[in-house]
């Protein structure tokens, strides 16, 4: 019989092309991988839910899927969000500490970031992380944590990421049909950042680009904070459907020979290589040449990289990519991918492999699993500072009362 295990966690990618649960053990402060279940999306329609009954039918399955691999049940869940609805900005508000100096506490850090999210969103945008990327006290920029330091005005520049509420709510409602209640939410790039980049990458500049089916999320990160989030309204399905169409066959049948003998430069593939195409019902199957394929692939790439570029450069910070390009999310996969990336946003680039957990199948430690892991590793690592904070609140309050008992 399954067991209930309170040190369970379980994340939840509802992608539009894959639905994905993946459940870990929280063992003595280290993760430990226990199952997971991945399926086939459903009613899902250019990366966002456009039925709930599939869409919610395929969280039901993965998630008995992983229970099953799991030996265990769950009851609630981490979601992940992400999608063409998905926005960031940069905001920058502060507070004064009053005419005499004195050091700064929590509180007053709080009430800086309080004054710098106070800007006015357009109806149904949702907050999802308020990432602070530098302090500045008393004009001095450059400050990671304050708390403890002296001055006269604390300010904080702040990135603030955001989604559509609807969005949010409709993985939501899916994960509540499954029987999983929803005890938070994390940035699809935020969490395939967390699971591919070194503290060095973040710290020298790094753009990482997650590319699904639907969309391709980005984020930049630049002395260790998150200088930009984005997405570019293109994916892996764009590059199939072209096949289809250039080719005249089904959908299907162009993922696969998408897949199979795709490449996003066509010099990489020999002229003579052939390949047999069954076409659409009714036709005879027919030859084509492997290049052809690649032409009608390269430009969609070149596209999405050179939107990319665009979307860095209005961004500000095209010229901050010290450490390059990580790229992430099934459409990485396509063969000759990086070369393309590399020649339009003209930095190195590399694929993205998720770090793997403890007793982790190889076949999970792939880049269409980075959001899927980075969301559990992004949830475990913040609980761990939640905690931290709690723990040295207490020990303040305790330091306090200390001499009143
Ligand atoms: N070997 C491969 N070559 C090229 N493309 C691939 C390969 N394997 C997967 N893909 C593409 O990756 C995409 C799916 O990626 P992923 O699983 O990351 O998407 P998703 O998370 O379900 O979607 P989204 O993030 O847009 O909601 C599909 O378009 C698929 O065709
Ligand atoms: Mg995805």
């Amino acid at each position: 019989m399954s067991q209930k295990n309170d040190n369970l966690i379980a994340v939840l990618d509802v992608g539009s092309a894959k639905t994905r649960v993946l459940i870990a053990e929280l063992n003595e402060g280290a993760l430990r991988y226990r199952g997971h279940g991945i399926v086939e999306s459903a009613g899902t329609r250019k990366g966002v839910i456009a039925e709930i009954r599939p869409a919610a039918e395929c969280v039901n399955q993965a998630a008995t899927a992983a229970e099953d691999a799991a030996d265990a049940t769950i009851e609630r869940c981490v979601i992940s969000v992400g999608g063409p609805h998905i926005r960031g900005l940069n905001s920058r508000g502060g507070i004064s500490l009053g005419s005499r100096m004195r050091e700064i506490t929590r509180e007053e850090v709080r009430a800086a970031v309080d004054r710098a999210r106070s800007v006015s969103l357009p109806p149904d945008r949702e907050m999802v992380h308020l990432l602070p990327q530098q302090f500045i006290l008393d004009e001095q920029p450059g400050i990671h944590d304050p708390i403890g330091m002296v001055g006269n005005r604390l300010e904080v520049n702040l990135h603030i990421a955001t989604c559509s509420a609807s969005a949010q709510q409709s993985i939501v409602t899916c994960a509540n049909k499954a029987g999983l209640e929803v005890t938070e939410t994390v940035f699809e790039p935020i969490a395939a950042a967390e699971a591919t980049l070194s503290a060095d990458e973040r710290e020298l500049g790094v753009c990482l680009l997650d590319i699904g089916a639907g969309s391709s999320e980005l984020i930049v990160y630049f002395e260790g904070s998150v200088a930009h989030t984005s997405v570019i309204p293109i994916g892996g399905d764009h590059f199939t459907n072209d096949l289809a169409a250039g080719l005249h066959i089904t959908a299907p049948e162009a993922e696969w020979i998408k897949c199979n003998y795709g490449n996003a430069v066509v010099t990489s593939v020999s002229q003579s290589n052939e390949i047999e195409l069954q076409g659409l019902t009714g036709f005879e199957p027919r030859m084509v040449r492997q290049r052809f394929i690649c032409e009608i692939l390269e430009p969609r790439a070149r596209e999405l990289f050179h939107m990319s570029r665009d979307n860095l450069r209005h961004g500000g910070v095209l010229e901050a990519l010290g450490a390059g390009c990580v790229l992430t999310g099934g459409g990485a996969r396509l063969a000759g991918i990086l070369d393309v990336a590399e020649s339009q946003l003209r930095v190195p680039a590399r694929i993205g492999s998720p770090v793997p957990l403890s007793r982790m199948p190889s076949e999970m430690a792939q880049p269409e699993c980075a959001v899927l892991i980075g969301t559990l590793l992004y949830t475990h690592r913040t609980s761990i500072m939640r905690a931290a904070e709690d723990n040295s609140l207490r020990a303040k309050l305790r330091a306090i009362f200390a001499g009143s008992l």
